[in-house]
């Protein structure tokens, strides 16, 4: 499991969740397993633990026990999964977002710039949607410059769409190597590193939506914790921080608070630390992973 994905932040992330022994928890982002058989070692037999993943590949980290549903289907729609596995609230839900370290491992998934002759796909789960190089070939100049800029935080942005587009009119994207070959211009000649992680961030935000995911996710768990359960939620980029932080602060993405005819505030969470947790240099130095960790823990409140 620990050549698949090490967990971030797994104690502080199973004393977020204050996990109750007989409740039912929701793991939103199983990937290697980590945290969920962390969790599961917390439950009793009357607990329950609901995880999901859109990966293949995250399936073959699954432990025989009775207490685990898997889902392997997007996020997005854990309302109605959890609904039609027939439980009403739960305990606790916890997603560590983006993706793991086997999927930027494998160079096949095209999720890492190291893999030149990879296949330029990016999908969380590639058995639907659209891959980094359909979108690439197909889509329009603005749309693409607004992705770079939007989701990678690139100045160039409009530039680099151009010549995305003069590119495809030479060759259609297909690998990696398309893709650095395109933007090779763009890079600085030295410590090129953040730049290309902006790049391949950008392309991958937008090729498994993942801020639209997160959103319809975030809430839906309003209707599904009990008062008093615990929002637990583990983000790498500031985009996606923002809105949880927002979320989790006024349960509105744009972090606009809203207060009632008597002027109470409105907030169907109680945010349990003002400032998110970030790993221990300690973890920081097993784990260069965890560098960009925050973690954001909430209560959800009786009744708003
Ligand atoms: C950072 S890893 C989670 C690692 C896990 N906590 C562990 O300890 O091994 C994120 C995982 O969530 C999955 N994932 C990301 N977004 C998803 C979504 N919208 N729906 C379902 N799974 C998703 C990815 O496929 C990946 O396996």
């Amino acid at each position: 499991m620990s050549g698949y994905h090490i967990p971030v932040m797994l104690n502080e992330c199973l004393e977020g969740l204050h996990i109750n022994p007989d409740g039912i928890y929701v793991d939103v982002t199983f990937g290697g397993g980590g945290h969920s058989k962390a969790i599961l070692n917390k439950l009793s037999n009357k607990g329950k633990l609901i995880a999901f993943d859109q990966d293949e590949d995250a399936k073959r980290n699954l432990p025989d026990d009775k207490r685990l549903i898997f889902i392997d289907q997007n996020f997005e729609f854990i309302k109605n999964h959890i609904r039609y596995q027939g439980f009403e609230k739960v305990d606790g839900i916890l997603a560590d977002l983006g993706v793991s370290s086997h999927q930027f491992d494998e160079g096949s998934r095209g999720f890492s710039y190291r893999f030149e002759q990879a296949q330029l796909d990016m999908r969380m789960n590639n058995t639907s949607g659209v891959s980094a190089a359909e979108y690439l070939n197909k889509s329009d100049e603005e749309t693409i410059a607004q992705t770079l800029f939007l989701y990678g935080e690139l100045n160039k942005s409009r530039a680099m769409a151009k010549q995305i587009v003069a590119y495809r009119q030479r060759k259609p994207f297909e690998t990696i190597a398309d893709l650095k070959t395109a933007m090779q211009g763009f890079a600085p000649k030295f410590n090129d590193y953040k730049f290309w992680s902006q790049v391949f961030q950008a392309l991958r935000i937008e090729v498994n939506k993942e801020l639209d995911v997160l959103k319809h996710m975030l809430e839906a768990t309003t209707d599904l914790l009990k008062p008093g359960g615990r929002l637990v939620v583990m983000s790498y980029h500031s985009l996606e921080d923002r809105l949880v932080k927002n979320f989790v602060n006024t349960g509105n993405f744009e972090g606009k608070q809203e207060k009632d005819f008597y002027g109470n505030v409105l907030a169907p969470f109680k945010v349990l630390a003002k400032k998110a947790t970030v790993a221990s240099e300690d973890e920081i130095n097993v784990n260069p992973r965890a560098r960009s960790a925050k973690l954001r823990i909430a209560e959800r409140i009786n009744g708003q």
